[in-house]
């Protein structure tokens, strides 16, 4: 572990050389006279805690306490005060101070306080890492697939974690752009600093700036305290932006504001907070059209779009179909307590068969559907849901080469035609027009089959 880094602020040399005689054994130590030289450091090196004179030439003690704060939350920080101004230290407590210390102090005083200081900025920080642990258990975030495209996306994912630029993931539905943004920054030197998703499609309309970018208190009704924003939440690490096409035009500039300085303002706020975020977008929409059409704006677009990562639809990678069905009923089996052997081989060919709009979150649902709701060992066919036995897929399951034998279609058929008939009631009117074929020729199967309508006379 590095050792932690402590900054005294203080106009007074022989008092920042006391400081840093008393703490150099234990900490890395930085000083400082004033206020500017202070936020100088506090933005350009990673600072543990500052030790800050109240009384300082310029700006005040306070207003660099506030400064620091709006840089970093987390940084800790202990006023040093003369005993007059104690009530301007108490007030200092309320904006955010760790405690404050009175001249003359002992150095074991000292010492024990900045300890304190110190350990509850490590368990902040441990709170915020074991959170993100915890997201991950599960297996949940690990990328399955050994398909040439998924192998290509899993050397991209490597290369663009090693960087911080903003990358831009695109793909349909389901195909799993969050587990992607995920992986690359669980790979990259971030991981430990926080990893925040944000979809401004799934929040109202009016409330997706300041979810964003923040709020003052009083900033707007309702506002009744300073609310720090997804870009300060995820200072340090990742933001996920999500549906990024949905973004209106005022939210894309001061994003793009984002990117470019690396600053922004909470929403009522005056002062600039400086972001050091690395920004991954995602979307299932063309971007490029929506950028034709002028409902994206261009430099946005090209800002985001340094790095470009596209997850192909999952039936273009049916060959890994096999392996995410095994991944999902171990995952499953252990959130639903249930042992499941695998697939019958007719199932997994209708899986194979299936054209899967919703992705891999559709093949995730069905097998989870399929774990809750088997109760052999063996998946069969007639316990997966009637969407994936839709009548289209049939021809595609004939020709697949699983499946030659007439019985497997025969039974197929049967399952499907069952399912249909069933859905509908048993009107055979309405079943044929399901299956496209005509009501006499179901009449004839049902009878091959020996299959009578429930209740129909004998
Ligand atoms: N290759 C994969 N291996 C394992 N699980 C996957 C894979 N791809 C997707 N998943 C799982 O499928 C589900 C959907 O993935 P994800 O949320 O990343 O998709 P998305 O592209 O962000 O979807 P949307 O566009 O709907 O937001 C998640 O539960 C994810 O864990
Ligand atoms: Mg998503």
């Amino acid at each position: 572990m590095a050792r932690p880094v402590i900054l005294v602020v203080d106009d007074d040399p022989g008092v920042r050389e006391s400081f840093r005689l008393i703490l150099e054994d234990h900490y890395d130590v930085f000083d400082v006279p004033d206020g500017p030289r202070a936020l100088d450091v506090v933005g350009a090196s990673q600072i543990d805690l500052v030790l800050l004179d109240i009384r300082l030439p310029g700006m005040d003690g306070i207003e660099v306490l506030e400064r620091i704060k709006a840089i970093d939350e987390g940084i800790e920080v202990i006023l040093v005060t003369a005993v007059k101004t104690v009530r301007t230290a108490v007030a200092a407590m309320k904006l955010g101070a760790f405690d404050y210390l009175t001249k003359p102090f002992e150095e074991e005083e000292l010492l024990s306080l900045s300890r304190r200081a110190l350990e509850r900025r490590a368990l902040e920080r441990e709170v915020a890492f074991l959170r993100s642990e915890l997201e991950r258990a599960h297996d949940r975030d690990e990328i399955v697939g050994l398909h040439p495209v998924m192998g290509k996306l899993h050397a991209l994912v490597a290369q663009v974690a090693r960087t911080a630029t903003t990358v831009l993931i695109t793909g349909e539905s389901g195909t799993g752009k969050e587990l992607v943004a995920r992986a690359i920054h669980r790979q990259g030197a971030r991981r430990e600093r926080p990893f925040v998703a944000v979809n401004p499609a799934a929040i109202a309309e009016s409330l997706i700036e300041s979810e964003l970018f923040g709020h003052e208190r009083g900033a707007f009704t309702g506002a009744h305290r300073r609310k720090l924003g997804r870009f300060e939440l995820a200072q340090g690490g990742t933001l996920f932006l999500d549906e990024i096409g949905s973004l209106r035009p005022e939210l894309q500039a001061k994003l793009l504001r984002v990117l470019q300085e690396r600053e922004m303002e909470r929403v009522g706020g005056t002062r600039a907070v400086r972001i050091d975020v690395r920004v991954i977008a995602a979307t299932n929409s063309n971007l490029r059209q929506a950028v034709q059409r002028e409902a994206f704006r261009e430099d946005l677009y090209y800002r985001l779009n340094v790095i470009h990562l596209v997850v192909p639809p999952l039936r273009e990678r049916g060959s890994d179909i096999p392996l995410l069905v095994e991944h999902f009923i171990r995952c499953g089996e252990r959130e639903f307590n249930k042992r499941v052997d695998g697939l019958s081989p007719e199932a997994l060919a209708a899986l194979q068969a299936y054209g899967w709009p919703g992705n891999v979150r559709e093949l995730k649902n069905v097998i989870e559907r399929c774990l809750v709701l088997a109760d052999g060992p063996i998946i069969q066919l007639n316990d997966l849901p009637l969407d994936v036995l839709l009548p289209q897929q049939v021809t595609k399951v004939r020709a697949a080469e699983a499946l030659p034998l007439n019985e497997a279609t025969d039974q197929f058929e049967r399952q499907m035609v069952l399912r249909v008939l069933e859905r509908v009631g048993w009107n055979l009117t309405e079943a044929g027009r399901i299956l496209n074929v005509h009501r006499n020729s179901l009449r004839v199967k049902l009878a091959r089959w020996g299959v009578r309508a429930p209740g129909a006379a004998r």
